[in-house]
């Protein structure tokens, strides 16, 4: 038999379907049962009243893939209108550990952060479904548009790159065969290239933004609808495509996602078709800002979020739109490439759209002859060395053009009126994050990055310490002499590696004593030996002697022996042989975080 989809149902009254799927959730009644079963298509409910059926799922947790065979039945109860009645069910995959997250509740009941530590499985919850159709579904009318309306080119432009394209220090190096190279914050050279080739041209770019500040509104790698286009009679013709584009975006998620605006209950945007979206100049702007409130910022070179916040209110109040466009921005504060203005070189012919609150789009018109350009980078003390192939366009010959970067996370985030920009992206990378991970403890390698990573850790902790050069020490005695501390003072830290499961432990024992490694082995659950010197030194820059009992540093699982508890002052080498920290005992504990065990020895 065929199968058929929750969302055909309707179609199959009083005949018997196999549908296939995840069990989302199972309500056991007694007498009737309800298994709420999910396919690409939505949530249908299947009522079991024969025991054996029951059975067959009971025990089992959401996730676990089924067939069901049943008849259809028309239910005014279910949210479909239909349910399936008297099914046979074939558990295809059996799921029996519950899912650490309750995705399978309509709203999962969980705070964003935990929702992001479990990305992979949240994204099955409907309502996070329903956010990312309503994305692809952006994606596809903005396609549609640039292609069917505007007759725009799509471009590919590459991500790895040699510099900055929008200035700032907004941009991460990657260690490129020892060369450094640039994650691309937008494609904007290459869109600027391709005019030149295409006239009108679109993409879209994933970007990265090496934005150092946690807000609800940045990424640090994102994706931007990009338009750019050659030959407008006036700049404002950008703005004119921006808009038509914008509202048909709207109306296609309008018509197209109704299921999924309907899950997601919120207020979606307006932008009436037949209202013009507000065009306002920076300026007035500002003034606007200050009339409402009385927040005097007419003197600032930028919008604050407020500002951005109530001119969105103001657009709604006046036109019944929730978008603004805001205009003739200040040079100081756009990129190189702004077109500054005829009759005043310190405003630009560049804008914003605003929707909702927050900036959605940034664009304009840009410097279009080799000596502007040039002007341009040198203005902004940016290198011309660094744009030769850019540079080369203008030289041998660009029209007047413009276009502008919308970004898809800040328009699915305006649109839904989301609270926070990282719900709108599948695995989001922020300060904290990479691709929804919590970012691990850094990893520190070689003696001197180790060595100013604990020094670092004394000083944010206001902690006392002393730090000691001297001649290298082949023994622990030695050592004490040098640093004038008692031996038992000493840490020894060894680097130790599991037989089977080749996993490398730190073990740090007092220097007077030894190491046994019997109870290392109770600790570790392994046979562990001694790490070969070579293979520290290639693992983690250090030699043997320089180790220091920091093995969090090192993303070790680091024990303590417990006799290192009764110690007030400890003393080790801090990364190199020549080097040792005296510092409290306590401070150590708290800093390192150790396990503890007894695996010390005479
Ligand atoms: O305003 P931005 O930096 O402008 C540009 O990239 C230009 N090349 C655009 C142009 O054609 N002149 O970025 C454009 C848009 C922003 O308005 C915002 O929607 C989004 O990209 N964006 C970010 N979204 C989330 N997190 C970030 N860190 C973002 N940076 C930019
Ligand atoms: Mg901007």
């Amino acid at each position: 038999m065929e199968r058929i989809l929750a969302s055909q149902l309707l179609q199959h009254v009083d005949k018997t379907v196999r549908l296939r799927g995840w069990l989302n959730n199972l309500r056991p009644l007694g007498k009737l049962n309800f298994l709420i079963l999910r396919d690409r298509t939505g949530l249908v409910q299947v009522v079991i009243s024969d025991k054996q059926e029951l059975q067959k799922i009971l025990h089992l947790a959401p996730g676990t893939v089924l067939t069901v065979t049943g008849k259809v039945s028309a239910s005014s109860q279910a949210e479909l209108g239909v349910e399936v009645v008297s099914p046979t069910i074939d558990v295809e995959v059996a799921i029996n550990n519950p899912p650490p997250i309750e995705y399978y509740k309509p709203e999962i009941p969980s705070q964003l952060e935990f929702i992001l530590d479990h990305r992979a499985m949240s994204l099955r919850n409907r309502e996070l479904q329903a956010i990312f159709k309503i994305q692809a579904a952006l994606v596809h009318a903005y396609r549609l548009f640039m292609v069917n309306e505007v007759g725009a080119v799509e471009y590919f432009a590459p991500n790895l790159i040699g510099a900055s394209s929008e200035g700032g220090a907004e941009f991460f190096s990657v260690d490129y065969f020892g060369y450094q190279a640039t994650l691309a914050q937008s494609s904007q050279l290459y869109k600027q290239i391709m005019v030149g080739v295409n006239e009108r041209v679109f993409a879209l770019m994933p970007f990265f933004r090496a934005e150092p500040s946690h807000t609800t509104r940045h990424l640090t790698e994102g994706k931007q609808f990009e338009f750019e286009m050659g030959f407008f009679d006036h700049w404002h013709e950008v703005l004119d495509v921006q808009e038509r584009c914008i509202k048909l975006m709207i109306q296609y998620v309008k018509e197209h996602c109704q299921e999924e605006l309907k899950t997601l209950k919120t207020p979606f945007v307006s932008a009436p078709m037949d209202v013009a979206i507000p065009r306002l100049t920076f300026k007035e702007a500002q003034e606007i800002f200050f009339q409402r409130t009385g927040i005097d910022e007419r003197n600032e070179p930028d919008l604050s979020p407020a500002a951005e916040r109530e001119l969105c209110t103001y657009a709604q109040e006046k036109f019944g739109c929730d978008l603004v466009f805001v205009i003739d921005w200040l040079a100081s504060k756009r990129p190189f490439y702004a077109y500054p203005k005829e009759d005043n070189s310190e405003l630009t012919n560049t804008f914003d759209l605003l929707c909702a609150g927050t900036e959605i789009t940034s664009g304009g018109q840009r410097r279009h002859t080799y000596e502007s350009m040039l002007e341009g980078i040198k203005l902004k003390e940016m290198d011309p060395q660094d744009f030769e192939d850019y540079l080369s366009i203008f030289k041998y010959g660009m029209p007047p053009h413009g276009g502008f970067g919308m970004g898809l996370e800040r328009l699915t985030m305006t649109l839904l009126r989301l609270k926070n920009i990282r719900e709108t992206s599948l695995f989001p990378s922020d300060t904290k994050r990479i691709a929804s991970s919590r970012i691990k403890a850094k990893l520190f390698f070689g003696s001197e990055s180790v060595r100013n990573e604990i020094i670092r850790k004394l000083r944010d902790n206001e902690m006392e310490y002393r730090h000691l050069s001297h001649d290298p020490t082949p023994t622990s005695e030695d050592s004490a002499r040098v640093r004038g501390t008692k031996l038992e003072e000493g840490i020894k830290s060894l680097i130790l590696k599991g037989k089977s499961t080749k996993k490398n432990y730190q073990f740090n024992v007092p220097s007077h004593l030894k190491i046994d490694m019997k109870a290392v082995q109770e600790l570790t659950g392994e046979k562990c030996e001694f790490e070969s010197p070579d293979v520290i030194l290639e693992c983690f820059g250090l030699n043997v002697g320089g180790v220091p009992p920091f093995g969090d540093l090192l993303r070790l699982e680091t024990f303590f022996d417990e006799q290192i508890k009764l110690l007030n002052q400890v003393a080790f080498n801090c990364g190199m042989p020549t080097e040792s920290i005296i510092m409290k005992g306590q401070d150590l504990i708290t800093l390192v975080q150790p396990k503890f065990g007894s695996f010390s020895k005479n």
